[in-house]
């Protein structure tokens, strides 16, 4: 499919519903063929890839990405942002305790998270620790870098899913069990779990994504300074 890069930046949205034919392996290795020129810093390619094919594994990775769905909804029905690294813990525990009445409204009406196991290609995304230029390591606050060298690849291969027609989601939710997707894998204490990203060929590729506003989030000279305002 040949697609205009800007249009492309601009319309790419999650997919979350698939026609149930597989995604050949030789596909997904021209996928990760793509993505693997993405940058990161040092340019150390800390990105690992395990494709989830053993349906007992794609089960057992399905519960524990329902652990932590639940967990985000039940948070985010609480009007918090799920997981922020700067929120009301003790309200964020309060609203968890509440994550069992999502999982039984989810049994009743299987979506996505429940059906995950069938999604035509799973693939495990991993972040070598050994790899990662991750500067802000030692700053007092929550670090973000190290993610900065393996989510652009993540990124790149969606976007080169959608040229061939495929679409998918980058998840993370898993990663509240990261010990355990560990374990299912067999990764090594090295290596962090960055996401489980779902590929398939969409029902519907979602083209038209509500994105706040260029002046709402760019300012210049100061961080409340005037805002930058598109064309
Ligand atoms: C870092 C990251 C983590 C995400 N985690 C999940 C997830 O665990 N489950 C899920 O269904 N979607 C997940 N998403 C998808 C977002 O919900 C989606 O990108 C966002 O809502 C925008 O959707 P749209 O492109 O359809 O407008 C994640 C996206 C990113 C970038």
């Amino acid at each position: 499919m040949d697609l205009d890069l800007v249009t492309t930046l601009r319309s790419t949205g999650a997919a979350r519903q698939f026609h149930p034919d597989p995604v050949p392996d030789g596909v997904l290795a021209r996928l990760l063929d793509t993505a693997r020129f993405a940058p990161s810093g040092g340019n150390r390619q800390g990105w690992r890839v395990i494709v989830v094919k053993d349906p007992v594994k794609r089960a057992a990775l399905r519960d524990l990405y329902l652990s932590g769905w639940y967990e985000y909804l039940a948070i985010g029905a609480a009007g918090l942002v799920p997981w922020a690294p700067v929120t009301d813990r003790a309200a964020e525990a309060r609203a968890v305790a509440q994550a069992p009445r999502f999982a039984e409204a989810g049994a009743a009406t299987p979506g996505f998270a429940e059906t995950l196991d069938a999604a035509p290609a799973l693939l495990l995304v991993l972040a070598d620790l050994t790899a990662l230029a991750a500067v802000d390591r030692d700053l007092p606050r929550y670090t973000l870098v190290g993610g900065a060298s393996v989510y652009p690849f993540v990124w790149s291969l969606l976007l080169a899913a959608r040229a061939e027609g495929l679409g998918g989601v980058t998840t993370t939710v898993a990663i509240r069990r990261e010990s355990d997707v560990r374990a299912l894998f067999e990764v090594p204490e090295t290596l962090a779990v960055a996401a489980l990203v779902v590929l398939g060929r969409p029902v519907a590729q979602p083209t038209r994504l509500k994105r706040a506003p260029v002046g709402s989030f760019a300012s210049i000279d100061r961080y409340d300074g005037a805002p930058l305002t598109a064309p």
